[in-house]
């Protein structure tokens, strides 16, 4: 059954059973008024008709029987009001309107008469004791009259015809039946726009479920926090948002692992072409001999570097968490530079660049050595990239007194206007769009991918750049002096 006809059905229910039981019990009411009230006319009646029947004669004191006739005229009077008499003597014979010589009243009645008390009854034709009475029901007192030393001298019997009476029960019936009806009827009218509103309400949570179920997790009710359907819908609003968060979430891990995919392809290129050049060196013979060894330790530190890197930067969880840990510690860095350098020649000597190392013998640096080797050479092969017939010169001077290492990587190349530099930074920038791929990458990564890890190291990076003359990079690396106090503070 559907829900709105559910709920008519319970409303209806609780409603027509409240108006069944006003009714019943005003019409129970109303018949019991009627009665009461024909018996309090009739004992109206009754009284005055024993105020002029027990009159006191003032010769001889006693009480003044009524005549029949008297009766008879007072009959007359009452007959409009379809009101009839009996009067019966103090042995129970009647004197009015016929007359018997037996008792009229069994032996209960005359009990309780004898007693004082005024029988009422309603609708019957029971105590049939005249003739009269047999006729029809009647609703009916008989009362005893008693003189001024409380003996019973007469009995009157005061009946209307029932269905005097049933005419204004039945027209309170009618009425009370049409009420019934009229209010069912509004009833019916009233639970159905209730019943309506809360189905509406139902209907709109269930639209907004539709929209959640087809991946639009931007829907909110409105509610007013009234009852338990506004308490559904801000459970409702909760689970979208909480969805739209987790939705978000997962937008931005799955953007992560993009990033990072793109970043590790991006840093495995460059080592994989020079071991790829090394070992197609060393297979046709082109490494002269002294320079063998050299090449298979730069290959191995290569290989190492790029298990590393696949291992921190590929696993799942860290991408998760977007946590890369670093593995910070103080090295020399005149060796890893000119790893660096001895891997770029083949490129500067294609662009017919020259790259010069001056770094002093001690200096050294605090930093992640993968990570720093990441750095230095995403900028020196920019460098050589946007350099031709120059120079390219790699500076390290690390100063005690700042507790600082400062590298410049300086060439005379292409350079870039100030609108380019301010986006050098931002992932997938390229200066010059129109350049299309080389075998080194040219993607627009490196910078960001520089940026990113300085600032994980708390260091700095500076870019000079004029068109047509060339770039200069500055980095400074602080000792681990500094950085436990900036972690510390
Ligand atoms: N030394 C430089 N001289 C002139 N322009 C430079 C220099 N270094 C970077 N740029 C400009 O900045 C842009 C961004 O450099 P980035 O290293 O991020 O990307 P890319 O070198 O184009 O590609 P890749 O992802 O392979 O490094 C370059 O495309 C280039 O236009
Ligand atoms: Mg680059």
């Amino acid at each position: 059954m559907k829900l709105i006809y559910q709920y008519m059905l319970g409303f209806l229910v609780v409603v027509v059973t409240c108006l069944s039981i006003i009714a019943f019990a005003i019409y129970h009411y109303s018949e019991n008024m009627a009665y009461q009230q024909t018996w309090m006319q009739m004992e109206g009646y009754s009284d005055n008709l024993q105020a002029m029947a027990l009159r006191v004669n003032p010769a001889t004191g006693n009480i003044q029987n009524i005549t029949p006739e008297t009766f008879a005229s007072v009959q007359d009077v009452l007959a409009n009001e379809k009101v009839t008499f009996a009067m019966f003597d103090k042995r129970g014979h009647e004197l009015y309107p016929s007359v018997t010589n037996e008792p009229s009243f069994d032996h209960r009645t005359w009990k309780l008469l004898n007693a004082g008390t005024v029988i009422r009854e309603r609708n019957s034709n029971h105590n049939q004791q005249a003739p009269l009475f047999r006729k029809h029901p009647m609703t009916y007192i008989i009362k005893p009259w008693f003189d001024k030393d409380n003996n019973l001298v007469a009995i009157l019997w005061v009946g209307a015809e029932v269905s005097a009476v049933e005419t204004s029960i039945n027209s309170i019936k009618n009425n009370v039946i049409l009420a019934f009806l009229i209010s069912t009827i509004i009833a019916v009218i009233m639970s159905w726009f209730l019943a309506n509103w809360q189905v509406k309400r139902i209907d709109r949570l269930r639209r907004a479920t539709k929209q959640v179920a087809a991946g639009d997790f931007n829907v909110q009710i409105t509610q007013n926090g009234r009852d338990e359907i506004d308490d559904l819908a801000s459970d409702f609003n909760e689970m979208t948002h909480s969805l739209q968060k987790s939705d978000e979430e997962i937008e931005r891990q799955e953007q992560r692992r993009k990033d990072f995919m793109a970043d590790a392809a991006h840093e495995m290129r460059t080592p994989l072409t020079t071991i790829n050049g090394l070992l197609e060196g060393l297979a046709y013979n082109a490494i002269p001999e002294e320079s063998r060894d050299k090449s298979i330790t730069l290959m191995r530190n290569e290989t190492k570097r790029l298990i590393r890197l696949v291992n921190e930067n590929l696993d799942y969880e860290k991408i998760r968490t977007n946590q890369i840990p670093l593995h910070q510690r103080t090295f020399a860095i005149k060796s890893p530079l000119e790893n660096i350098v001895s891997q770029l020649t083949k490129k500067a000597e294609a662009a017919q660049d020259q790259l010069q190392l001056i770094v002093d013998e001690k200096a050294t640096v605090y930093a992640d050595y993968d990570r720093f080797i990441q750095i230095i050479f995403n900028i020196t092969q920019n460098a050589i990239q946007f350099t031709k017939n120059g120079t390219v010169i790699i500076k390290a001077i690390h100063d005690s007194d700042l507790a600082t290492t400062t590298i410049t990587i300086t060439d005379n190349g292409i350079g870039m206007s100030k609108d380019q530099v301010k986006n050098i930074w931002d992932r997938y920038y390229k200066a010059d769009p129109s350049r299309k791929s080389t075998k080194y990458g040219e993607s627009g990564l490196g910078l960001a991918i520089v940026h990113q890890l300085m600032q994980q190291h708390q260091g700095k990076i500076k870019v000079h750049s004029e068109l047509n003359v060339g770039t200069t990079f500055t980095l400074i690396f602080y000792d681990e002096t500094i950085i436990t106090k900036k972690k510390d503070s």
